[in-house]
This record gives structure tokens, sequence and C-alpha cells, in this order.
């Protein structure tokens, strides 16, 4: 291990991204700051609409830059990527990062195989011959637990199930060993065997090239298999950050505290009552001034003078911990303590 490899791999900071439409300016990502280091996971939760996907997509450089405006700091191994020439970032795309899309069937082609589609963004990169990205595309179906690689590599998508869509579209994702891989709710289609199969998958690889991962869902417990550190997205803000302990086992925001509180305890009695966050998520053309959680909140009118609604809550981070939120520490421990107590066994 060099001394390089705990200097952020990838650093974010401070990216808008906003959309100009007919309605309005949507403000999908609004000042989002995080980084990565090399060989590790970062899990980012949020739920739908919380610019989880904008951001990623952003950082491949993947929007229509006619009627978006990003603004912020991209950087990757060093290089800023905002506002770096399509070149630039088509040669890192498939290289040196890659995204396996929320929907398998949209991201490859109906017209050619798999093994083909795999091995062309092989050669593309590496500039190899037919029969190396062929036989390479083999190699790749087969790390993914695709059987009979060598007959398989032959067909075309429809002939493959859903699941092994997906493990194809891992394949093509991973083929030139990508130093940052972005999985944006990679399992959600899949059963729950499926699912446990391709985490591993992605836990063996990362093993294997040190890759570093983000990985985009719904789900909680999934972030509590996989990630090592959580981000968690409330109307394109982060409102909470840590390890995936701090953040599963002493969350600090209330947002945080809701979404914990309508999923069962991770490893915990089934019988305890959920609640669902009750509301619905935030305008981002018209988004709730303030904290934007206020209108949900239910410590909002704990918090003195009305301050939700009326000032944004810095988000102060320390050793990567941290929350956007206005209540004091001592508040927060008192608020929290009943569902520490719903948990604790
Ligand atoms: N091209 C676009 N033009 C205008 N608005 C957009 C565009 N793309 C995304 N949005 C809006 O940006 C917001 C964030 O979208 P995003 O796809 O990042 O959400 P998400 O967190 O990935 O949600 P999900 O969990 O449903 O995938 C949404 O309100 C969405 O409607
Ligand atoms: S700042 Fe106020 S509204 Fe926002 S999460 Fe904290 S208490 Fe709730
Ligand atoms: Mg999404």
């Amino acid at each position: 291990m060099t001394s390089t490899d705990q200097q952020p791999f990838l650093s974010i900071k401070d990216l808008k991204v906003h959309f100009s439409t007919e309605d309005g300016v949507v403000k999908a990502v609004d000042g989002l700051s995080f980084d990565l280091v090399r060989g590790k996971t970062l899990g980012i939760v949020g739920e739908s609409g919380s610019g989880k996907s904008v951001t990623n997509l952003t950082i491949l450089g993947l929007h229509n830059p006619d009627s978006t405006t990003v603004e912020g700091s991209i950087v990757l191994d060093g290089d800023e990527l905002n506002g770096a020439p399509e070149k630039t970032l088509e040669k890192l795309r498939g290289n040196k990062m890659s995204m396996i899309f929320q929907d398998a069937l949209a991201s490859l082609s109906p017209y050619h195989t798999v093994g083909r589609q795999i091995g062309e963004t092989y050669r593309k990169h590496t500039g190899c011959s037919k029969k190396e990205a062929r036989d390479r595309a083999i190699e790749m179906l087969r790390r993914v637990g695709i059987p009979q690689p060598d007959v398989r590599v032959d067909d075309y998508p429809h002939q493959f199930s859903g699941g092994m869509r997906q493990r194809a579209m891992i394949a093509m994702a991973l083929v030139c060993d990508p130093e940052l891989l972005i999985a944006d709710e990679p399992t959600t289609a899949l059963d729950v065997t499926v699912q446990a199969q391709i985490m591993d998958l992605l836990k063996d690889l990362q093993q294997e090239f040190g890759t570093a991962i983000i990985f985009i869902t719904h789900d909680l417990g999934v972030i509590a298999d996989i990630a090592d550190d959580v981000l968690v997205m409330y109307g394109g803000r982060c409102v909470e950050r840590g390890t995936k302990e701090e953040v599963l086992r002493d969350p600090q925001h209330p947002y945080t505290l809701g979404l914990l509180s309508s999923m069962p305890a991770l490893d915990g009695p089934v019988d305890v009552p959920l609640s669902p966050i009750p509301g619905s998520p935030p305008s981002l053309l018209n988004p709730p001034s303030g904290c934007r959680f206020h209108p949900r909140c239910a410590f909002a009118e704990k918090v003195a003078d009305g301050l939700c609604s009326t000032e944004r809550p810095p988000l102060e981070v320390v050793d990567g911990r941290g929350s956007a939120c206005h209540l004091t520490p001592e508040q927060r421990r008192e608020l929290f303590a009943d569902f520490a107590g719903s948990r604790q066994h």
C-alpha cells in the first residue's frame, strides 16, 4: 500500500446540479460534498428523487450540457472532471470509472450479442484484437457466474434471464477493471438469492482489484451488508454521513432516524412496530426554506425561534462524521433515546 492510498480517490466538493425545465429550475443536487478512498464502499441512501442517480450520472459526465448547470468540483485521482472535455470523460468512462445502471435492459443493446457488447468495451479501451476481446468477455461472464460462458457469450440480451442480464451488465462495467465503480440500485429488481450472489460478487471483485465503490440503494439492509461509509441524502443535500456503524447504530439526523424506524432492526426482533416517515419528499422546483426536512420533521418545534424553517443547518463534518440539523447534541440524545431503547437487545 502506498501513502497515496488513503488520499481520496474521488473528491466531490459543493456539487450543484440544476436542470432548466419549462416549470423552472430543478435543484436536483444542491451543495453536496464527499470523499471516497480506494478499496472502500460508500453507500448512498435516500428516498426516491433525493438526487442519488443525478449525482452519480454527473460524476460520469452523463448529463445533458444544454439543460444542466453543474457547479462545484469533481476530482477523480487528482483530475478535475467538472468542465473536462467530453473526449476526456469518454476515455475515463468504462475504463477508470464505470457504472451499473438502475435499468439493465435499457443499458444493453438488443441488437448485439452480450459477448460482443462486453468485448467491444474492452477493445475500445485496450485496442486489443477481436479474438482477445471475445476471450475477455467469456472470462468476465465466467467471473460473474454465468454458466457455460463460452456458449452464452453468443446469446442476445433477451435470451438471458433478468438476473443474468444484471450480471452481464456488471461484467461490462468491470471488464476494464475500473478503479471507481458506481452501482445504482443494482439488485433492486432481483430476487433475494440473486441479490445476495451479486453483492458477494462485488465484494470479491473489490478485494481483488481494490475498486472504490459507490453503492446507491433505498435499502438500509443492503447498506448494512456492503458499505463502509454511508451518506444520507435528502432533497439534493447530504443530511448525515459517517461510518456504517455510526450512522446505523447512532443516527444524528431526524431523517436518518425516520429511515431506520421504517425498517426492521438489522439484527433485532422482527416484531418492533415500524413507522414510515409521514409526508412526501420535497419539491426541488420550490424546495422548503431552511432545513428541507422541516415540513416532515417531528422535532422542528424543539428548535428555538423557528430556525428550522428559516435557516439552512450547516453540515459540520469532523473526521468524516457529521449531520445537518439545528438540534443540539443534548437534545438529540434525549429525543432519540426512545429509538435507541427500541433497538436494544
Ligand atoms: N433531466 C432532468 N430534468 C429535470 N429534472 C430531472 C432530470 N433528471 C432528474 N431530474 C429530477 O431530479 C431529482 C433527482 O432525481 P434522481 O434520479 O437523482 O433521484 P434518485 O434519488 O436517484 O431517485 P430514485 O431512488 O427514484 O432512483 C428528481 O426530482 C428528478 O425528477
Ligand atoms: S434542522 Fe430542524 S427540521 Fe431539520 S432535521 Fe433538524 S430539527 Fe428537524
Ligand atoms: Mg435513481
